[in-house]
Formats: C-alpha cells, sequence, structure tokens
C-alpha cells in the first residue's frame, strides 16, 4: 500500500493531527516533535491530577485556526473592531451553551482562565456595590465624570473593601484573597478552615466570623476539598451580613453541568455570582467563565474587558462552546457521575490498604491522601509515584504540619481517568499500584543525617511494577484511541 493510501484509512482525528503536524514540521520541526512526544508522554502515565482532564479531539481542533487571529474587544454587537461578524456568532453561542447547561440567565466566557475569571468577578462586584452607587450619589454617570478628588476617594474605597474565604490549607485557592495573589492585596480577608475533627467545613464558624468581620464578598469554592459545599446555606450567611454570595466553581464545574451536583449543592441558584475554569472536570479547553442568575449584574461583568482583560480570544471561546455543547449530552451526565463514583472507589481502594484519606472519604472529583500513614511526606510521595509512572500533586492537608511546599498529603483527581473509560474496578488496581508504591518508599536522610522531606528510596523492582501494571490499564483505556499515526 503506498503511503497515500494509508493516509486514507485513518480516521478524521488522525488525519486532522497527523497532517496539523506536518505543517508545522514545515515552520518548526522541533515543535511537531515535542507535540508527538507529549502525546506519547501522557499516554504512557496515569495522569490523576484531579485539576487536569482530556479534551476531547473536537475542543482540541477547535482551537487551532483563524479566529486566533482576529481582535474583538467589546461583547457580541458592540465591538471597538469591525469584521466581528463571525467572532460575534462564536461568542453569542458559547454564552447560550453555557447558560443552558448551567441555568444561568447570563453568561461571559471570555476570561482566559479560572484567574482571569475571578479578577472579572471581583471587579464587577466592586464595580456593583461600591462604584455605582457613589457615581449615583455624585450625579455621575461614568468614572470620567467624577473631579479629582472624588476620583481618589473611590480609588482608596475599591481598596478598603473586606471579603472571606476558605483557608489555603483547608483547601481553598490563592485567587480567594491571598496575599501572593491581587485578590489578596486587593481586599483585607480572612480566612474559614475547617472542624479539627471532621476536618470538613462547619457553616456556625463560618457565619460566626461573617457576623464579625462584616464582609462585602464571601468566596465559596475550593481546589482540594473532596466534600460537597451547601451553597444554599453559604447564601444564608451571606444573606444575613448583606454580602455577595461568589463561588468560584473551578474544580467541581462538569459535576455541576452533568447534574451531579444538584438542589443545594448547585452554586448556581445560590450564589450572586459564579465562576468556573473550562478544562477541569468540564472537559473543556483552557479557559474562564463567568455566570449570574442576579438582575444588575450582568452589565457590570460585561465589562471585563477592558477592566482586567484586554481581547477576547475568540478561538478560545469556539471550543468552549464545542465543550459546552458536549457537556449538554447525557454521555457527559454519565461522565461526571462516573468521575465522582471513582473517586469514591479510589478513595476505599486507598483507605483500606492503610492510608489515611482527609475528611474520611470523598462525595466529589477528588481524594487527599494523608501519606504521614505512608511515613512520608507530600513532597516524597509525589516524587516517588512520578518515577513509578503515576502523576498526582503534593497538597497541603488541614493544619498541615509540614507547611505548604512538602506538606503532608497528596490529591488524587478521577476526571482525566474517567475520561479514558476508566471504571471503579479499575480504580481499585490503581489504589494497588500506588499504596504498594507509597508502602515501599523508605525516606532517606540529608548530607547531615536528618531525615529528609524530600529524598526517598524506591527500589526498581517496585517501580518496574508500577508501571507495568499502570501500562496494563492504559493499554486497556488508551488515550485518544482515535488518534492511531501522527507521522
Ligand atoms: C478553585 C480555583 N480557582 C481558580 C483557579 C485558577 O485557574 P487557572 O489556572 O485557569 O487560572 C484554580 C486553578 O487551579 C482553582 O482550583
Amino acid at each position: 500500500m503506498s503511503g497515500n493510501d494509508d493516509a486514507q484509512n485513518l480516521s478524521p482525528e488522525s488525519k486532522a493531527f497527523k497532517f496539523g503536524l506536518d505543517v508545522i514540521n514545515q515552520s518548526e520541526p522541533q515543535i511537531a516533535d515535542y507535540i508527538r512526544a507529549e502525546l506519547e508522554n501522557q499516554r504512557s502515565q496515569l495522569k490523576l491530577i484531579a485539576s487536569e482532564n482530556y479534551a476531547s479531539p473536537a475542543v482540541l481542533l477547535a482551537m487551532g485556526n483563524w479566529f486566533s487571529d482576529k481582535y474583538a474587544e467589546g461583547t457580541p454587537g458592540h465591538r471597538f473592531y469591525a469584521g466581528c461578524e463571525f467572532v460575534d456568532k462564536v461568542e453569542t453561542l458559547a454564552c447560550e451553551h453555557a447558560k443552558d447547561l448551567f441555568g444561568a440567565n447570563y453568561a461571559y466566557v471570555q476570561p482566559h482562565s479560572g484567574i482571569d475569571a475571578n479578577l472579572v468577578a471581583f471587579w464587577a462586584l466592586l464595580s456593583h456595590r461600591v462604584e455605582a452607587p457613589f457615581l449615583k450619589n455624585h450625579d455621575a454617570k461614568h468614572v470620567n465624570d467624577l473631579h479629582d478628588d472624588e476620583w481618589e476617594t473611590l480609588r482608596k474605597a475599591f481598596g478598603n473593601q473586606r471579603m472571606i474565604g476558605m483557608s489555603l490549607d483547608a483547601g481553598g485557592h490563592l485567587t480567594h484573597g491571598f496575599r501572593p495573589n491581587i485578590s489578596g492585596k486587593l481586599f483585607s480577608q480572612r480566612s474559614y478552615g475547617v472542624n479539627p475533627e471532621t476536618e470538613q467545613l462547619d457553616y456556625g464558624n463560618i457565619q460566626a466570623l461573617a457576623n464579625e468581620f462584616r464582609p462585602l464578598i464571601i468566596v465559596a469554592g475550593y481546589s482540594a476539598y473532596p466534600r460537597k459545599v451547601n451553597f444554599a446555606k453559604m447564601r444564608e450567611i451571606a444573606d444575613s451580613v448583606d454580602a455577595v454570595l461568589m463561588v468560584d466553581m473551578a474544580h467541581f464545574s462538569g459535576l455541576v453541568a452533568g447534574k451531579v451536583f444538584t438542589e443545594e449543592y448547585d452554586p448556581i441558584p445560590h450564589a450572586h455570582i459564579v465562576t468556573s475554569t473550562t478544562h477541569k472536570s468540564l472537559r473543556g479547553p483552557r479557559g474562564g467563565i463567568v455566570l449570574s442568575n442576579e438582575p444588575g449584574l450582568a452589565d457590570h461583568i460585561d465589562k471585563g474587558c477592558p477592566m482586567v482583560l484586554g481581547g477576547p480570544l475568540a478561538n478560545i471561546m469556539a471550543a468552549k462552546a464545542v465543550a459546552f455543547a458536549e457537556a449538554k449530552s447525557l454521555d457527559f451526565q454519565s461522565y461526571a457521575q462516573q468521575v465522582v463514583d471513582n473517586a469514591r472507589a479510589l478513595a476505599e481502594g486507598i483507605e483500606k490498604r492503610g492510608g489515611r484519606l482527609v475528611t474520611g472519604g470523598t462525595e466529589n472529583h477528588l481524594v487527599l491522601v494523608d501519606v504521614r500513614s505512608f511515613g512520608l511526606t507530600g513532597r516524597q510521595a509525589e516524587s516517588a509515584l512520578e518515577e513509578a509512572g503515576v502523576i498526582v500533586n503534593r497538597n497541603s492537608i488541614p493544619f498541615d504540619p509540614n507547611g505548604a511546599w512538602y506538606t503532608s498529603g497528596i490529591r488524587l483527581g478521577t476526571p482525566a481517568l474517567t475520561s479514558i473509560g476508566m471504571s471503579c474496578e479499575d480504580m481499585d488496581e490503581v489504589a494497588d499500584i500506588i499504596c504498594s508504591t507509597l508502602t515501599s518508599v523508605d525516606p532517606a536522610t540529608t548530607a547531615s543525617g536528618d531525615p529528609s522531606k524530600a529524598k526517598f528510596i524506591l527500589s526498581d523492582v517496585v517501580q518496574s511494577s508500577a508501571r507495568e501494571r499502570s501500562a496494563k490499564l492504559l493499554q486497556e483505556n488508551p488515550l485518544y484511541p482515535e488518534v492511531t499515526s501522527l507521522i
């Protein structure tokens, strides 16, 4: 058979990626090589990073085209650039899909990432709750109508607002008011943590903090908390102190879209404003969104550009529209349920093999393991598992004695392995690979003979056995099986 015949027999996905790489190869062959190598690398590892996933070929392909070339500052129909007819259609479709998928009255799909979505939300809230009343009091329509001294007063008022969010060691995120992030420099912040006994949220404590601190914004949402959050209760707390409830569902938006989190666990009906990434459990392109059902907020969110964003990425908005369309399917609902079932199976598998689970289990897509139960730090466990072909990330656990760098935990997530078709039975095997590796790791000592928090010893035999078992699982559940040839 000739090379041409071979190409004709390929799947459309193989052809699309193969021919795309042929074109890239003509400009910078090293990048074509790295793209091929990345797929091989991902195909050889068990990916348990809770914030990652595998987007469909349709989502990936929607990103690589001439929509990337277009500037479109503004919103559909109100652009600062000409020639936006089809960007308008793309953005409108992505918004319609997002509203339909999440049951929201309003969607903004321009944020380039989760951090941007949160920035848009914070500034929309400041614009709604601080700037708009100030302008009204000063008989002004626009900030440019204010005198310099009035503007200075308003600027100071922006910097004088309070927020509360979940503490980092309890599973919160840096963008929820922590000092290394702009949110912590902008707001005066206090954190709510978890109950030391249950390691779960204590709504009474959150209420007490809100009563005492009187925040403008209460942020709910997490990146490493293995339980559901009751958003109806969080809204009651916000209402009782006249605060705004902002939910960052970056991690679990796939479970909301897939109707696993409903009623009080679905943030959309309860929060004033909801943000998310689109690339984690939602299985879309890297990006962010903002949703709201609150009358009067949409106009403020729409000003994300120029407030904190430049031109939107039209190619990414196209891929978001594709991902949202996919997430509306019944298949996606089954996927989301399987993500949660798999997390539970993984948690049970680890617990029965001696691993201590933070909060004693999971109700979402992630499992937090206290690896002190294997005599290790999070750093040692993460590195040892990487050598064994299992990709996880180290993570603080509540009240972590090892701090945020070495940590005492590892965070495991099931969205990616579920995307490639793994089942609860497979999760038991994954749990066994993880636990048999961690049980065999010995912490090493530093040059001065003290116990090291980073170094460890893992035998080649254990390593290669783990790799073989992972390879078998991955062979049975291949990544992008429709992509058979890239050369
Ligand atoms: C809860 C939460 N919010 C926001 C973000 C930021 O998302 P991005 O990395 O897309 O900026 C993350 C990312 O890990 C997250 O977990």
